[in-house]
């Protein structure tokens, strides 16, 4: 590409204003206005046209679609955290440089699964509902009524102690929580001594001896159903499991499973196995109060959404100033 031509970059859905419009100033930006997911063939018209494809978590970029794409298209400059998305392994067979946006929505997304660890064992949203549901009409206050389990002085398990799973650990620690981990690293002295927490490299004897689980891993082909049938049978009966990573890190099926039985107290699930479809059986656990379910929107912020807008466009920048993007991501580092 010559250093005046501006890149033709495709961009998969709507983004914030202010980062669609610093887009059109330094690239010959496609935008989608109204936010439909681009067809399959969209997608593969693209990949044939386009010098970057910038796609997001709603986007399958597989082996098969990347094998449509054009000698010019050297850059998936990905709007989101998360890479699953994307066979990275087939865009570098193909020269095709992929980069993510990690690190801008730590904070808010660890601010949601705190969001979550207080509201299954304190019945939020069933409290708010007894509001809505009987249009403020509400017998008063009762000493045995709408009880639920405070978290203070309760173990918590993180699975996965990166950026997210260490935001998570800072917050529930100021809820008076213990903090328990499992990573396939352990973390810093320091950072383990701040938090106080106890490193176990056995998943399953962590499980079976925390009260929270918090799912904050990647999603890669390890870690699929890592929370397996079998493993969710560690975990105790008063326990809960709360999940704003991806949905199959978790096996749904077993979950609802366990959780039907009695042998899991609650979740609280921000992702789900086949999204955006929504397993019934969770609906229906969520009616009865037995789980909290958010549509995919731990990182939802205006303020996120604009910091990972502006890491596409310095990653892209960086790229066609011949540079390494800062956020590549490499095939097999997940
Ligand atoms: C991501 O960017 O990977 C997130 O899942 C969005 O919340």
């Amino acid at each position: 590409m010559s250093s005046r031509k501006k890149p033709l970059v495709f961009i998969t859905r709507k983004l914030p204003d202010a980062v669609e419009t610093r887009m059109r100033e330094l690239f010959d930006a496609e935008l989608n206005i109204d936010d439909t997911p681009p067809s399959r063939e969209a997608l593969i018209d693209a990949m044939k046209r386009a010098d970057v494809l910038v796609p997001t978590v709603t986007d399958r970029i597989d082996e098969a679609l990347i094998a449509e794409a054009g000698p010019q298209l050297k850059l998936i400059a990905s709007f989101s955290n998360g890479i699953d998305h994307i066979d990275v392994e087939a865009a570098a067979r193909r020269g095709i440089t992929v980069t993510n946006t990690p690190n801008v929505l730590t904070e808010d997304t660890a601010d949601m699964a705190m969001a979550l660890i207080l509201a299954v064992p304190r019945r939020l949203v069933e409290g708010a509902r007894v509001l809505t549901d009987r249009k403020g009409e509400w017998a008063g206050w009762s000493p045995t009524w709408m009880l639920g389990r405070r978290l203070s002085g309760k173990r918590i398990g993180i699975v996965g102690m990166g950026r997210i799973g260490t935001a998570v650990a800072r917050r529930a620690k100021a809820f008076g929580l213990s903090i328990h981990y499992h990573n396939r690293k352990r973390v810093s002295r320091e950072t383990e001594a701040n938090l106080e927490a106890t490193y176990w490299d056995s998943l399953d004897q962590m499980l079976a001896r925390v009260d929270i689980v918090s799912v904050n891993c990647p999603s890669t082909p390890a870690t699929y159903h890592l929370l397996s049938a079998r493993r969710l049978a560690l975990l105790q009966p008063t326990s809960i499991i709360v999940n704003t990573a991806r949905g199959g890190i978790i096996d749904e099926t077993a979950l609802i499973k366990a959780l039907r039985e009695g042998r899991i107290a609650g979740a609280g699930l921000d992702v789900f196995e086949n999204e955006p479809a929504v397993n019934p059986k969770l609906v229906r656990l969520a009616n009865e109060g037995k789980v909290v379910l958010l549509p995919h929107m731990s990182s939802a912020t205006l303020e996120s959404r604009i910091d990972m807008g502006e890491k596409v466009v310095i990653n892209i920048r960086t790229f066609f100033d011949g540079h390494r993007p800062p956020d590549r991501v490499l095939p097999g580092r997940l």
